[in-house]
């Protein structure tokens, strides 16, 4: 097997590439003046299409891709209801927000039907419009991300129907079965925790209001987005199994610090121990798979926070080298081990990411066997021994290569380096 078997933790809802994209925002009133302060509103926050009757309105979601509308329902010739039908008919997922002025309850009632997600009347303010807007862009996001994850669902299992895919899972199976599980489990943890917290808060009340509805809602958010981890682990197993490596991306490392401390802070093993993260004091990029590089020290991180059932501390932290590593003076033996990563340079600038807890550290003749597939100290049922032989060869993809240092009693330091750019 050369290529990694990649998994993946990813972002609650961060983008650690490249700057989001602008929404955009349709306004359809055939009145200058309203027409006129929307754009003034919301000029700076979103991508504006404009239009002054239905047609246009129309014509403009047939050429572009829209987020949100905001649609007057009086207007002469179409009316505002028409229009939104036919909008929902090109683009299902534009969230629609109806200006009302004097119409009957049953008007709006029917734009509600036909799937407009909100009314405001006329005239409107400002704070209210802003918040109605915001509220449709987010969930326009989310029911995306819904959307998208049931089309990769299903072109998944279109996939797993091919023959060629079946036969090289036959020749691996154990292995790729164990894998899978073993990466599948954090995100699964993750999930299984939020689930928890939202059933503590719905407790035995029959309707939520107010900030448990919103914390719910983040929480189904947050749910998603390690659904959609879990389908992104699927997926880079299917393309490992086929051989078709995926191309690296550049990411910020202290975005994924930055995720990486969200995803601890709900882990269970967190429990009673500190944990301490420290961002990069400068803007350092690498050219690797973001979701690799959360694996490699979730893993990591996870294993020193289980070193011991005794409160430690786990410091997580980078250091940029300007030269190439000086492993001269490392002797390898009881307390230390390198492990080279095909293809790695050792030219600057490289980060070296450490991960470093104060337990009990890894004794001389368990070291050599760490990264050996299904080799384990914990309890039967406890660990399956993956995690590390996963984080050796997300190493190797990346290029990397890892200085372990570990002394009975000391505590234990995973050393990573990868090859990196400064951004200035
Ligand atoms: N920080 C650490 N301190 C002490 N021992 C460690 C540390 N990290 C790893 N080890 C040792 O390395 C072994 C292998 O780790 P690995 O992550 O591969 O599997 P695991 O943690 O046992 O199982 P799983 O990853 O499925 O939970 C561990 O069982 C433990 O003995
Ligand atoms: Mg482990």
């Amino acid at each position: 097997m050369q290529s990694a078997l990649t998994s993946a933790i990813i972002s609650e809802g961060k983008d650690t590439a490249a700057p989001k994209a602008r929404q955009t925002l349709l306004i359809v009133d055939d009145e200058e003046g309203p027409r006129q302060s929307l754009r003034i509103v919301f000029k700076d926050d979103y991508n504006l299409l404009i239009a002054s009757n239905g047609r246009d309105a129309i014509e403009l979601a047939q050429k572009n891709k829209i987020n949100a509308a905001v649609l007057d329902i009086r207007m002469t010739g179409m009316s505002g209801t028409e229009v939104l039908e036919k909008l929902k008919g090109i683009q299902p997922s534009i969230e629609v927000i109806m200006l009302t002025a004097y119409e009957s309850v049953d008007t709006v009632r029917q734009a509600l039907r036909l799937g407009a997600c909100d009314y405001l009347n006329k005239p409107f303010d400002v704070p209210s419009i802003r918040k109605t807007v915001a509220t449709a862009m987010e969930r326009h996001s989310f029911s995306d991300e819904i959307r998208a994850n049931n089309e990769k669902l299903a072109a998944l299992q279109v996939e797993l129907q091919d023959q060629r895919l079946q036969e090289e899972i036959t020749r691996t199976r154990g292995e790729i079965y164990a894998s899978i599980i073993h990466d599948i489990n954090g995100p699964l943890t993750i999930i299984s925790g939020f689930i928890q917290i939202i059933n503590q808060r719905m407790g035995e009340s029959k309707r939520l209001e107010g900030d448990d509805m919103e914390m719910v809602k983040d929480r189904l958010r947050r749910i998603t987005r390690q659904v959609s981890n879990c389908i992104e682990i699927s997926h880079r197993y299917l393309s490992f199994m086929r051989q078709q490596p995926s191309a690296p991306a550049r990411i910020n490392v202290n975005q994924i610090l930055e995720d990486l401390r969200e995803l601890l802070n709900v882990h269970p093993s967190k429990g009673d121990n500190t944990l301490k993260i420290q961002s990069l004091d400068r803007e350092v990029e690498l050219q690797m798979n973001g979701t690799d590089l959360i694996q490699i020290l979730l893993n990591l991180a996870i294993n020193a926070l289980q070193c011991s059932p005794d409160p430690h501390i786990v410091e997580i932290s980078g250091q940029l080298l300007d030269t190439g590593a000086d492993f001269s003076r490392i002797f390898e033996g009881p307390t230390d081990r390198i492990l080279y990563g095909q293809g790695f340079a050792n030219t600057p600038p490289l980060l070296v990411l450490t991960v470093r807890d104060n337990g009990p550290g890894i004794p001389p003749e368990v070291l050599p066997k760490i990264f050996q597939p299904y080799f384990t100290t914990k309890p039967p049922g406890k660990g399956t021994g993956l995690g590390l032989a996963i984080v050796h060869r997300l190493l190797k993809e990346a290029r990397g290569c890892m200085h372990i240092h570990s002394k009975p009693g000391e505590g234990a330091a995973f050393n990573i380096y990868l090859p990196a750019t400064v951004k200035h």
